[in-house]
C-alpha cells in the first residue's frame, strides 16, 4: 500500500496536532494501561505512544507514514524510552508476532479505508479479552462549517466555484450517517463487545488566527483547500482568509469546537 499523505508533511502535522494529542491523553484516562502490553495504531510521530510508555509495560507504535515513524524513533531515543518500538506497517496487515492486552488508535479510524478488515486485524493482534480503545471525529457537532465558509467565500471570489471542488475536499462521511448506531453494529459484527460509546465535545482556543490556520491546514490533508487554487493566487487568498478569521477572534482568541466518539470495546 502507498504511504499516506501524513508522511509527506509529517513535521508539519506533528507541530499542528496538539488538539489531537489532548484527545489522545483523554482517551488514555478511559482505560487501564498500567503494566500492559499496548499497540498504538496510526501513531504518527509517536507523541501519544511515549505518554503510554510512561505507564504501560511495553508499547509498539505502527503507522504507514514512514517519515512520521522516523520522527517517532528519534523522539523515543531522545526521551530514553526503552520500552517503546515503532514500525512502518499498514493496519490492514499488521503482521506482528506479539499479541497485545490493549490496542489504542487516536483520531485515525475514520481515515482507515476498509474498516471491517481493520477490525479483523485488530482482533487478531489482541489477546483473549483484549481491549480496543478508539477515538475518531464525527461530523455535524463541530464549528468546522464556519471555517469552511471563510475559505470557500474567498475561493469563490477567485471564480473557483465551490461546487467544482466540494466533492474532492469534503470529509467523506456519507449523508445521513449515524455514527453511534453504525459503529455499534460494525463492532459487534466483527466480534467486539462495546463497553463504552460516548460522544465528546471539547473546545480548543487558539491564540490568534495565524495559530489557528497552522493547526487547521497542517493537521488534516482534507483541509488543504487552497491547493485547489492556482499557485499564483494562493498567497493573496491566504491573506484574505486570515483577515476574515481575524473578525472571528476575540480577547480569548479563536474558538474551535470538536466532536468525536470514544469507543472502548472488548474482544470476545
Ligand atoms: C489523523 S492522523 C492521527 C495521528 C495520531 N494518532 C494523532 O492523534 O495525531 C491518522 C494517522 O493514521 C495513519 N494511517 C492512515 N492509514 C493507515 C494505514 N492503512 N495503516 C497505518 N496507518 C495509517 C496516518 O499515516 C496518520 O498518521
Amino acid at each position: 500500500m502507498k504511504e499516506t499523505i501524513f508522511s509527506k508533511f509529517a513535521k508539519k502535522y506533528d507541530k499542528a496536532s496538539w488538539p489531537q494529542f489532548e484527545v489522545g491523553k483523554k482517551l488514555l484516562k478511559s482505560i487501564n494501561i498500567k503494566d500492559k502490553k499496548v499497540l498504538e495504531i496510526g501513531c504518527h510521530a509517536g507523541k501519544l505512544s511515549l505518554e503510554i510508555a510512561k505507564i504501560a509495560n511495553e508499547v509498539i507504535g505502527i503507522d504507514l507514514a514512514s517519515n512520521a515513524i522516523k520522527i517517532a524513533k528519534e523522539r523515543a531515543k531522545k526521551n530514553e524510552a526503552g520500552n517503546v518500538k515503532f514500525f512502518v506497517r499498514n493496519v490492514e496487515n499488521i503482521n506482528l508476532k506479539e499479541k497485545f492486552d490493549i490496542i489504542i488508535s487516536n483520531i485515525a479510524f475514520h481515515v482507515f479505508k476498509n474498516k471491517e478488515k481493520v477490525l479483523k486485524e485488530m482482533k487478531k493482534a489482541l489477546k483473549k479479552e483484549g481491549i480496543l480503545a478508539l477515538s475518531f471525529p464525527i461530523e455535524g457537532v463541530d464549528n468546522e462549517e464556519e471555517f469552511r465558509e471563510v475559505y470557500f467565500s474567498v475561493m469563490d471570489s477567485y471564480s473557483y466555484s465551490y461546487s467544482k471542488y466540494e466533492s474532492k475536499i469534503r470529509f467523506p462521511t456519507p449523508k445521513g450517517f449515524s455514527p453511534k448506531k453504525y459503529i455499534k453494529n460494525l463492532f459487534e459484527k466483527e466480534g467486539f463487545k462495546i463497553l463504552k460509546l460516548s460522544e465528546e465535545h471539547p473546545v480548543f482556543w487558539f491564540k490568534d488566527e495565524k495559530e489557528f490556520i497552522n493547526h487547521y491546514e497542517g493537521s488534516s490533508p482534507s483541509k488543504n483547500y487552497l491547493k485547489h487554487l492556482p499557485i499564483k493566487m494562493r498567497s493573496k487568498a491566504k491573506k484574505e482568509i486570515l483577515n476574515k478569521l481575524k473578525n472571528k477572534t476575540n480577547k480569548k482568541g479563536l474558538k474551535m469546537t470538536w466532536g468525536y466518539l470514544i469507543v472502548i470495546a472488548k474482544k470476545y
